[in-house]
């Protein structure tokens, strides 16, 4: 038999299990033939910052030319608001562009990288992508067990990653514990504090009275082996322009450079970012109104006896008695789109973004009635 190219991708390409992506919003109205409400994917609900939408407009003419490579501007804009200096800035379409970028220039066969379980979906995907395994440590009670992912390195361990909050769970572990990891991990092995969340958990943190991190120190410090990484596309509302950063040891960002895509982060991206950062009322406004609604969201499921957990970001994590793609459907059907982690290996577990107060509303009056709906069964 003739081959064909199919046959020689290679079996960790094969056995890859890729991406799957939160219900667009279109389809998923097409699907239900009602307007709906997406509250699956983390996003921001009061949209981008209108100083955003502004920068965009103003960049749309400049969409004939390549972007600067360098992101000159928004570099040097972020390096001013960190204190650390623009080359310990690598900016890229998105941390996830980050995070392949990183195991592409750091893993391979035969090595691997270390993480916990349920947490975000797509380090396995980079990490095999790369030819490398990934290592998930087990959580304790739905968070980040920092011994046991400690316990997980070994020698052929390149990089760690710490999803501080955690996605799915909400969880997240202060900057003493993180402090007191990194102190025990080997130089040669990269640690990845990935914040993603960065906005609200230091908001929640803050209403605690605790201190969520002191990431950015390890950076200013010149620690080599540590790497911080935030995003555009939570607290920012520009998840749609793919835009991420990491901070860290500007001779591996060298490395990182060799490795990237040229270009990949647009003209407009640059621009609405530019503008994203100097809206800190648009952002302030966001993460306020998130911990109200996750505050507001929280007795609903006590009161259907499912259990949540208290978050530290956009979204809540809880559980319900019943297959979690079958669960999410019904809600999608009543015009609330939420995440069922069954794609996470959760069966029952689902994760909801806090939305407006009126998504908050939709999705309660939903939630109760396949609930109920379920029960009745
Ligand atoms: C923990 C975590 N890291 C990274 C990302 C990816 O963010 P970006 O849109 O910047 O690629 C997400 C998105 O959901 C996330 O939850």
């Amino acid at each position: 038999m003739k081959k064909t190219v199919l046959d020689f991708v290679p079996p960790h390409i094969r056995t890859l299990a890729g991406y799957v992506a939160g219900k667009a919003l279109r389809q998923a109205q097409r699907e239900s033939g009602v307007t709906m409400v997406k509250m699956a994917s983390n996003e921001n609900p009061y949209g981008p910052s209108p100083l955003a939408i502004e920068a965009i407009r103003q960049a749309a003419p400049l969409v004939n030319l390549y972007p600067d490579n360098d992101a000159t501007e928004l570099r040097q804009e972020l390096a001013t608001r960190h204190q650390i200096a623009p080359e310990q800035i690598f900016l890229a379409d998105g941390s996830l562009g980050l995070l392949d970028i990183m195991s592409r220039t750091l893993l391979g066969p035969g090595l691997n990288c270390v993480t916990s379980e349920r947490s975000f979906i797509s380090y396995p995907i980079v990490t095999r992508a790369a030819g490398a395994e990934l290592v998930t440590a087990p959580m304790r009670n739905d968070a980040y067990d920092l011994d046991a992912v400690y316990a997980a390195i070994n020698e052929n361990t390149r990089i760690v990653i710490l999803a501080n909050p955690n996605n799915p769970t909400g969880t997240m572990f202060d900057a003493d514990a993180t402090e007191a990891f990194i102190a025990r991990v080997p130089e040669h092995i990269l640690v990845v504090l990935d914040e993603a969340y960065y906005d609200f958990a230091t908001y929640f943190a803050a209403q605690r009275g605790v201190t969520y991190t002191r990431a950015m120190d390890y950076v200013r410090g010149k620690r080599a082996n540590v790497i911080v990484l935030r995003t555009f596309s939570k607290a920012h509302g520009l998840a749609g322009l793919r835009l991420g950063y990491g901070c860290g040891d500007p001779e591996l960002f060298n490395y990182f450079g060799k490795v990237r895509n040229a270009f990949s982060v647009s003209v407009v991206s640059e621009a609405a970012g530019l503008a994203a950062i100097r809206d800190e009322a648009h952002v302030r406004k966001t993460v306020e109104n998130n911990a109200a609604g996750a505050a507001w969201l929280m007795p609903y499921f006590a009161e259907l006896g499912l259990r949540a957990v208290p978050t530290n970001a956009n979204f809540i994590y809880f559980e319900i008695d019943e297959d979690a793609n079958a669960f999410a459907k019904r809600m999608q059907l009543e015009g609330v789109i939420v995440r069922s982690l069954v794609p996470w290996g959760i069966r029952n577990g689902i994760r909801v973004t806090v939305g407006t107060p009126d998504q908050n509303e939709m999705f309660v009056r939903a939630l109760k009635k396949v609930v109920r709906q379920a029960v009745a069964k």
